[in-house]
């Protein structure tokens, strides 16, 4: 084909995240769109790449008090706490809806040891399995100080190399930007034999009311995500793409196509829209079509041309 004709040509949108094949690089991520149901009356779910489900733990969780969320300048502060209703009712009552939307499904894995993370998944492989596993690594290890489990290397191995040994479904691991170094994270999933990364989950922040003098959140702290977190998470993906091979799907503040070309470019497979939903609950159509219309206004065939294609020589 050339040129000429490549610039007209619809391009091909779908990318490959382990043994998954994604109809397009768009997803949604895990705790931003339940577990599928609520979007139907926005847009027809089955036209996303994937969904990631909200956390599911071996236990319900009620999650944090509230207040629970704080709108911050080009973002949000959440400290909704993983509230779930556990793996039980996940598989009854959640997987059957899942398994109707009309695309693939990856759900998000949380636990306070390593053995709840196990005992999820093995959950779900007795019950049929689920088309992939995400690893969110961003809670507390409570036999580990109570520090993020992403924050230890050396747990977050043997997390993901306990995993790895019980399934051979695609895994991915959700990586903490709350470090100095992210790659390091990066290079364990790639050595552990994962799939892909997440790349990033929320960076934590705080918000003070200057009259009480008191949190914004009921908590001290919470998460912060969108637009405002967007330049990190660029920068992070990039920083992860230029040291392990496994397909990274970048997140952090996309709202618009041009947002997530900017990823894919750093070196993203695909994206993950999270707090954009809330700015935009149609945006996933819109970024799906922008970036379509990217690839056909620069004669690239196939989305997978265009990833970490940064030119950054030139950067100024
Ligand atoms: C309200 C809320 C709940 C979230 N819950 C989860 C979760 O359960 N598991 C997880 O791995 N990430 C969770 N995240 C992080 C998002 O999946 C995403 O990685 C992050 O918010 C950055 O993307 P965004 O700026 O597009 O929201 C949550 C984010 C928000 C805003």
């Amino acid at each position: 084909m050339n040129h000429e004709q490549s610039k007209h040509a619809i391009p091909d949108l779908t990318v490959r995240i382990g043994s998954l094949e994604l109809k397009n690089p768009v997803t949604v991520a895990s705790g931003c769109f339940g577990y599928g149901e609520e979007y139907n009356e926005f847009f027809d779910v089955g036209l996303l790449g994937a969904i990631f489900t909200k956390a599911v733990s071996k236990e319900p969780r009620l999650g944090n008090p509230t207040p629970r969320l704080w709108e911050t300048p080009a973002g949000m502060l959440n400290s909704i706490g993983l509230q779930n209703p556990g793996v039980v009712t996940f598989i009854k009552e959640k997987i059957p809806i899942l398994n109707s939307l009309g695309t693939t499904w990856i759900v998000n894995v949380v636990g306070k040891a390593i053995r709840d993370y196990v005992a999820v998944v093995m959950e779900i492989e007795k019950a049929g399995g689920a088309p992939g596993y995400e690893l969110n690594i961003s809670c507390p290890n409570v036999e580990g100080e109570g520090m993020e489990f992403g924050k230890n290397p050396k747990v977050v191995e043997e997390l993901f190399t306990t995993l790895r040994s019980i399934t051979d479904k695609p895994l991915i691991g959700k990586l903490t930007p709350n470090v100095t170094d992210i790659t390091l994270q990066a290079r364990i999933a790639e050595n552990c034999g994962l799939d892909a990364i997440s790349v990033i989950n929320t960076l934590s922040g705080m918000a003070i009311d200057i009259e009480t003098r008191k949190s914004r959140l009921a908590k001290p702290t919470g998460g912060l995500s969108g637009p405002a977190i967007r330049p990190i998470a660029v920068r992070m993906v990039w920083e992860c793409a230029n040291v392990v091979k496994i397909p990274i799907i970048g997140q952090g503040g996309i709202v618009r196509a041009e947002d997530a070309i900017e990823f894919i470019i750093a070196g993203a497979t695909a994206v993950s829209i999270g707090t954009g939903l809330w700015l935009d609950p149609d945006c996933p159509m819109n970024v799906i079509s922008g970036i379509s219309d990217y690839l056909a206004r620069n004669g690239l065939a196939h989305v997978g041309e265009l990833t970490g294609t940064a030119n950054l020589d030139s950067a100024t």
